[in-house]
């Protein structure tokens, strides 16, 4: 299986799939990536891209007179590569209908919260304003809601007391990056099918 994926930052996630994918061969983890993309230039993201050799592209906002003119750029420009999945690593956008129309389905985006708890670009922040016990991460099909899609896979991690918002989201992401390795590599290798809410893998 062909996967594109996105990024906006330090690009850990994207890096625990390349580094899966190198140590078991495409053939055994299911999937090669073929391109990755992201919203914006000299992210660490698209270092780790190059570093492996692999094609990047990116699709700034303010380089369009419309969202819905980048977003129909950001689907040409992941279309280009016929991806079977497509994995947002990180990517920090909300897609819009001409990439959900052409996408969705086969759109997988990581969540640092246990969704349906704290959607949102604030995820960590807002789980340890509100004092809980445990949180964790969530993969989940993108759809046309903010991290509301049905989910395929979610982790649990602790809260301690003396966390605040960077030593938490660190933590949740040593659990994110074996989640979203785990997770893509089943759909991949197994296939899935979506029934209402319920992600089903055979
Ligand atoms: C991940 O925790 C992701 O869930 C959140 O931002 C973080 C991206 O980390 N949206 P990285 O860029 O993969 O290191």
């Amino acid at each position: 299986k062909r996967l594109v994926v996105l990024v906006s930052g330090s690009g850990t996630n994207l890096q625990a799939l390349l580094d899966a994918i190198a140590a078991q061969g495409p053939e055994a983890y299911g999937a090669e990536i073929v391109a990755v993309g992201a919203d914006r230039d000299s992210i660490a993201g698209l270092e780790r891209a190059e570093r492996a050799g692999l094609p990047t592209f990116v699709r700034k906002v303010k380089d369009y007179e419309s969202r819905e003119a980048w977003d129909a750029a950001l689907t040409e420009a992941v279309a280009a590569y016929e991806p079977d999945l497509v994995v947002s690593a990180g990517f920090m956008k909300i897609v819009g209908k001409e990439f959900l129309a052409r996408f969705g389905g086969r759109f997988v985006n990581t969540h640092p919260a246990l969704l349906p708890s704290f959607p949102g670009a604030h995820g960590v922040r807002d789980a340890l304003a509100h004092g809980v016990k445990v949180t964790g991460c969530t993969v989940h099909f993108v759809d046309d809601g903010v991290d509301t899609g049905p989910i395929i896979a979610q982790g649990v991690v602790e809260v301690r007391d003396e966390d605040d918002e960077s030593a938490l989201h660190e933590r949740i992401k040593e659990v994110e990056r074996r989640l979203l390795v785990e997770a893509v590599g089943r759909l991949a290798r197994d296939g899935f099918r979506i029934e209402g809410r319920k992600v089903v893998i055979p």
